[in-house]
Parts: structure tokens; C-alpha cells; sequence
């Protein structure tokens, strides 16, 4: 693989980047080698700096859901470009945004728009707490919702007071949700859910019925707010909110990613019961009312609501699995393929330290497939046949790579990896 001037990048980066990248997009706890710059998106496909080319099994962390550069997307947006973006106010298109997506969305009766999906759950918080003036946020130990400081899995500059008012429980565990509220039943504000479990390095978990019902029985014997946070799973997995599989309507729900197909755009959606409470907090950004990502996001609900682009997606998530699946078997491996297939994350048995993985996702890079070892993947619905066999020829090439080199597995670059574990779990704590 050609990496001339991706070192030249990650060289150049450096001096003038802190540790040359942040965030979950820095390569930083990815085996060496895994490209940090890219040069070009198209369909199901990423080119890195140099010109290789992947099929790619993240699409942006979640935003590429109908294939990157999606002809009516991208002519949604330039024509509305063409019209105008960022102005002294929004454009008419923010009132048709809002009617569609209210439309499409079971529980909701209001809409609000920002850009990450950090705002939307940030303002979700914030809405929580204003709606009858209590201070106490749930969440999940382990769960993630943004990178702000209530929230943020880091915990460098985050001081004890920023999160002195959100108390943890385990998903999936009406009992140990029931005593994190103890003691506290006057001041709870509100409880977020993921539509399912899905943070990283863990196998992911379906949320049992018992559970999403029983979330929602408590919020409304507290009369606090049920918070879904679909920003990471929103429209892949149903083309309305997760939860309404489980019976569940939240009272607020997160969306980002995949709202404007790649266009920086999130949004949080309301019930008539927090109406009050959300109007009423301040909640702003010089860029949240651009009209471009706006009319991308229409038109990519309309793809939502109109064509089969999540039976597609499915589809070929599940021949993925199944392939995998196969493979694994074959070579003789044991591999945990967790959550929705077209989300799935891909953790190797005993390999607590990620050797194997980080192993295994490397040889798959080299066969031209993109793939994450500790963190759930995305599927998009512009996945063609032949992107699915470049795919499972690259698994079945490295799941060859891994069985040749047998018990004696090169050492990985892993201690990146591994002090953020240790982290993210002191972080849990
Ligand atoms: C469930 C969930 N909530 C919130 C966020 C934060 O979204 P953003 O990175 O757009 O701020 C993410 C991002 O991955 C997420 O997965």
C-alpha cells in the first residue's frame, strides 16, 4: 500500500495539530498503518491521501447512510447552495425540515436543529432539567453521548462539578436503575437510552422489552423525561425511532449523523409535553441555521421515506455477518459479531489485549476493506455486489494472514489502545 503522502500529512500534521489529530477520527489507537488522511468519497468507497482505495465499513463514524456523494443529496444541497447557506436567518426549508421530520417520527410534535450530535444532546439534557427545574441526569455507565463535559468519555480539564448531577446505572438493568434513583426521586430530570447497547470495545446488546418498557414506567411515575439518543443508530435499524420496535415513544430523541446524509446537521425532537421546557432554554449557534445542510437532510428523508434503502443495507449487513461468519468457522476462530448486523462490531474470543483483531482489520485493509477493530461499524445503502465480495475476499484474506502467523502473533502498537481502555473504564467507574 502506497503511503507516501500520507506520512508527509501525518509529518506535517504534527507540528501543527495536538498529536497531529483528536477525537474518534485520530488513528492514534488504530493499528499502525491504517491511513489518517483521506482524499476522496464516493458510494460505499473512501480513497486515503495516496489513492488506495477501501470499501468502507465505518462511513464516517455513522453520517454515510445512502452513500457518499448520493446524486439527490447532493443536488438538494446545490441547489439550495446556489440559493444561499448561512444568512442573518434561516431559510423557509427549516419549516419544511421540521414538518417532514415531525411527520416521520412517531413521538414527535416539534423539532430543533444544530450540528452535532453533542448539541442535540446536550440541549436534550438541558431541556430535561428545565422542564420541571430538577437537577439529576441517568446514563448509562459506559454509554456515549457526546463529547461535552457531562457526557465526555475523556476526562482530561473535566472537573468532579461537571458531572455532580448525573448519576450511572447499567443498561439493560431496571434494578440497577432503580437504585441509582434512590434517594433521589424528587430531583430526577431525565434518563437517556441508547436504542441499543453500543459502546465501543464491548459486545453489543439488544435492550430486553422488560427494559425499554420499564425505562419509560419509571420516567413517567417520576414525571421526568425519557431522552433516546439515536445518534448513532437513527434510521438504520427502523425508519422511526429505535425504540418505537419495543412499544417505547421517548418524550425527547437525539438525531446527527446520518441526518443530512453527511451534511453537518443534528437535531433533537420533542413530545407536546416538553414543548414548554424546550422553547424555554437558550439554545443556539452561528451555524445552526444554515439552509444547505438543511435541504440535504430533506432529501434525505424523502430517501428514507421513499425508497428501500435500509432493506438494501440490511441485506447486505447480513450477507456480511453470514460471510464472516463462515470464514470464522472455517479458519477456525472464534469471533463475537455483536448488535444489528448493520451495525455490527467485530470483537475476536480471548483477545483481551486486541491483538488478534488489530491484526485481523490491518490484513483486511491491505485487501482493500475498511474495517474497525474495537468500535461498531455502518453500513450504507449504496454497498453494491461487488463492494460485498471485495469485502468478504479481504476477511477471508485475513482471517488467512491471521492462522499462517498461528500462535505467533507479531506484537501490535497496542499501548495507545490500552491506556484508553484502562481510561474509558476509570471513567465509567
Ligand atoms: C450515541 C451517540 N450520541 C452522541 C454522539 C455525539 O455525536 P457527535 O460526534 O456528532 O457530537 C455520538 C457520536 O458518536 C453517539 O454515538
Amino acid at each position: 500500500m502506497k503511503d507516501f503522502r500520507q506520512r508527509e500529512l501525518v509529518e506535517r500534521a504534527r507540528l501543527v495539530i495536538p498529536n497531529g489529530m483528536y477525537g474518534h477520527e485520530s488513528v492514534a489507537s488504530l493499528p499502525a498503518g491504517f491511513p489518517q488522511f483521506f482524499s476522496r468519497a464516493d458510494g460505499a468507497s473512501i480513497w486515503d491521501a495516496d489513492g488506495n482505495k477501501f470499501v468502507d465499513l465505518m462511513c464516517a463514524y455513522g453520517p454515510n447512510l445512502l452513500g457518499y456523494g448520493n446524486a439527490g443529496v447532493e443536488w438538494a444541497a446545490e441547489r439550495q447552495r446556489a440559493l444561499g447557506d448561512t444568512s442573518t436567518g434561516p431559510s423557509e426549508i427549516m419549516v419544511k425540515l421540521a414538518e417532514d421530520f415531525v411527520a416521520m417520527i412517531d413521538h414527535a410534535d416539534w423539532a430543533m436543529f444544530c450540528k452535532n450530535g453533542t448539541d442535540a444532546t446536550s440541549m436534550a439534557m438541558v431541556t430535561a432539567r428545565a422542564y420541571r427545574g430538577r437537577r439529576k441526569i441517568l446514563l448509562a455507565r459506559g454509554a456515549y453521548h457526546g463529547a461535552a463535559p457531562w457526557n465526555t468519555p475523556g476526562l482530561a480539564g473535566i472537573v468532579a462539578e461537571d458531572r455532580a448531577h448525573v448519576i450511572y446505572f447499567d443498561y439493560n438493568d431496571l434494578n440497577s436503575l432503580a437504585d441509582a434513583i434512590r434517594g433521589h426521586e424528587g430531583d430526577i430530570a431525565g434518563i437517556f437510552a441508547t436504542p441499543f447497547r453500543h459502546e465501543a470495545f464491548a459486545n453489543q446488546t439488544e435492550p430486553s422489552l422488560e427494559y425499554a418498557q420499564g425505562v419509560r414506567r419509571v420516567c413517567d411515575e417520576l414525571d421526568a423525561l425519557l431522552v433516546v439518543d439515536e445518534v448513532r443508530a437513527g434510521f438504520r435499524l427502523s425508519r422511526d425511532c429505535t425504540w418505537s420496535l419495543l412499544g417505547v415513544r421517548p418524550d425527547l430523541s437525539c438525531w446527527g449523523k446520518v441526518l443530512g446524509n453527511g451534511y453537518p446537521i443534528s437535531a433533537l425532537l420533542g413530545a407536546e409535553k416538553a414543548r414548554i421546557a424546550a422553547g424555554s432554554i437558550y439554545a443556539t449557534g452561528s451555524f445552526w441555521f444554515s439552509a444547505v445542510p438543511m435541504a440535504a437532510a430533506v432529501e434525505t428523508l424523502r430517501q428514507v421515506r421513499e425508497t428501500d434503502y435500509l432493506e438494501r443495507l440490511t441485506d447486505m449487513a447480513l450477507r456480511f455477518r453470514a460471510g464472516v461468519a463462515v470464514q470464522a468457522a472455517t479458519y477456525g476462530f472464534g469471533v463475537m459479531q455483536t448488535g444489528p448486523a448493520q451495525m455490527t462490531q467485530i470483537l475476536f474470543e480471548d483477545d483481551a489485549d486486541l491483538r488478534r483483531g488489530f491484526h485481523w482489520v490491518r490484513e483486511a485493509l491491505e485487501g482493500g476493506l475498511y474495517l474497525h477493530p474495537w468500535h461498531n461499524m455502518f453500513f450504507c445503502s449504496a454497498m453494491t455486489e461487488a463492494d460485498l465480495e471485495v469485502s468478504l475476499t479481504a476477511t477471508d484474506r485475513a482471517f488467512a494472514a491471521l492462522k499462517a502467523v498461528g500462535g505467533k502473533l507479531p506484537a501490535q502498537d497496542n499501548a495507545a489502545i490500552l491506556t484508553r481502555i484502562a481510561r474509558m473504564a476509570k471513567s465509567a467507574a
